[in-house]
């Protein structure tokens, strides 16, 4: 991967340092090592790029003081959120100024005659929808990072999570952002309405733009009220193929769950082991998938839920379970959002978050293994098979680092021509950064992504704000 060096004209000197300290105060700014180390890596693979400086501003003033100081002496500027992003997008690949947006953590406003809340970015995602669950009311999104990460990082990806399939991702719940531009000017991107058709849509171009257009300093979120009931079944499946196969089965039956969640057997026992689980999984299940259905009416679910078993009937599952306490299905919860933390503890890995549409699913995840197979590398795979997205998870195990940066490389390649053929694409929620980067000619061409690089060129004509991340 070629990684421009910072060049001696815009390496973070003593002068620039004096003056951001001015901007943030001397607590808020780190430049000594054991404190930025602190901001060199993220969740992806063992990757770790040391910032010159560190700055965690208070507010959109001082964001945007920072960044007029940046442009105006071309720093890498690499805007952070909680660090546990799976695509190396907030890691400082160019050196500069790492932005924390870790002080942005309030809840300015939580509107109950509209449904809307404005918070800002640096909140973690469960916080806040615990304080609006409080008021009764839902923000949906909930990536399986949900108790640590923050919506800023959410919205930077346009993550999802298990509730995707029914309730969308973070991108849909956005009405208005406010946003720090490159230049240091401040804007708002839209309105606080439920439509808007006032122009390009400058809100959702920053949803998903990975940090490199913009900050964002200020959130106004769409809620719904809270589904008050639910019901949860785990089935074990004796083929992981077949599992995929009864994904898009339920839906031609009319159902739309509000999750839908696969794990393959490698996944599951990895996941029980970390988290110490009380449950034994006989040895013929080769697959769980994990589906709950909501709403407000439990004679409608339990219709959802027999409407299922009689889909899933001609399938050779075992016994489903329905969970029946809130505890049995916080286990069961915690058995699928646990899974890529106990996968990551066994080994270096590289997960790909490949989406194709759900009927694809079972051609998918035989590919995945033959192309494991051909270049001798192990996956272990779960995800939000109801969104169609398959989590891949590649372990290092004791390859050769030549094989790990060579052959696993070429294997990942086709997995994403084989991902691109099945009419899906490379990312579905983790984002491209800096690990993916290299394989977005995979999935877009040359005129897109020369589009894309435009669009760059106007918000930050120096290329100064997250650099080396996308395209
Ligand atoms: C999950 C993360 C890795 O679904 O996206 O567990
Ligand atoms: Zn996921």
């Amino acid at each position: 991967m070629h990684l421009p060096d910072l060049s001696e004209e815009n390496a973070v000197s003593g002068r620039l340092i004096a003056q951001l300290t001015k901007i943030v105060g001397e607590k808020f700014l780190y430049s000594d090592e054991a404190n930025r180390q602190q901001y060199a890596r993220d969740e992806t693979e063992d990757l770790m790029f040391l910032p010159d400086v560190v700055v965690k501003p208070a507010d959109t003033q001082q964001v945007s003081q920072v960044m007029k100081h940046c442009f105006e002496h071309g720093i890498p500027v690499t805007p952070r959120g909680a660090g546990t992003g799976l695509s190396g997008g907030s890691l400082p690949v160019q050196k500069g100024v790492v932005l924390s947006m870790e002080r942005f953590n309030r809840i300015l406003d939580i509107d109950l005659r509209n449904l809307q809340a404005t918070v800002e970015p640096g909140v973690v995602t469960q916080t806040f929808q615990e304080a609006v669950a409080e008021k009764g009311l839902f923000y949906p999104p909930d990536p399986a990072s949900r108790g640590s990460c923050s919506l800023g990082g959410n919205l930077a990806h346009g993550s999802g999570g298990p509730r995707a399939v029914k309730y969308g991702v973070t991108r849909d719940y956005v009405l208005n952002l406010e946003v720090v531009l490159p230049s240091g000017e401040i804007i708002w991107t839209g309105a606080n309405v439920l439509k808007n058709a006032t122009g390009y849509n400058l809100t959702q171009l920053i949803v998903g733009s990975e940090g490199t257009l913009g900050i964002i300093t200020k959130v106004v979120f769409k809620l719904l009220p809270y589904p008050t009931k639910n019901l949860v079944m785990l089935v074990p499946f004796a083929s992981a193929e077949a599992a995929c196969e009864a994904v898009a089965r339920i839906f031609m039956a009319g159902i739309v769950p509000s999750c839908l969640e696969f794990m393959e057997r490698d996944a599951i026992d990895k996941t029980i082991d970390y988290l110490g689980l009380p449950m034994v999984v006989p040895p013929h299940v080769q697959a769980h998938l994990l589906i709950e259905v909501d709403g407000n009416d439990m004679d409608a679910l339990f219709k959802d839920a027999e409407r299922i078993y009689e889909v899933l009937a001609p399938y050779e599952t075992d016994e489903i379970l329905l969970a029946d306490t809130t505890e049995q299905k916080e286990i069961l919860w915690q058995l699928r959002r646990k899974a890529a933390y106990a996968v990551r503890h066994t080994s270096v890995y590289k997960e790909e978050d490949t989406v194709v549409p759900r009927a694809e699913l079972p051609k998918l995840l035989r590919g995945v293994k033959e192309i494991g197979h051909k270049y001798g590398f192990r996956s272990v795979c779960y995800g939000h098979v109801g969104d169609g997205n398959l989590h891949v998870n590649i372990l290092k195990g004791d390859l050769s680092d030549y094989d790990w940066n060579h052959s696993v490389t070429e294997g990942i390649r086709e997995i994403f021509h084989l991902v691109v053929s099945l009419g899906g694409t490379i990312s579905g929620e983790h984002g491209i950064g800096l690990v993916q980067r290299p394989y977005i000619g995979i999935a877009l061409g040359e005129v897109q992504l020369e589009l894309m690089r435009g669009i760059k060129r106007v918000f930050d004509p120096k290329g100064i704000l997250n650099p080396g991340k996308i395209f």
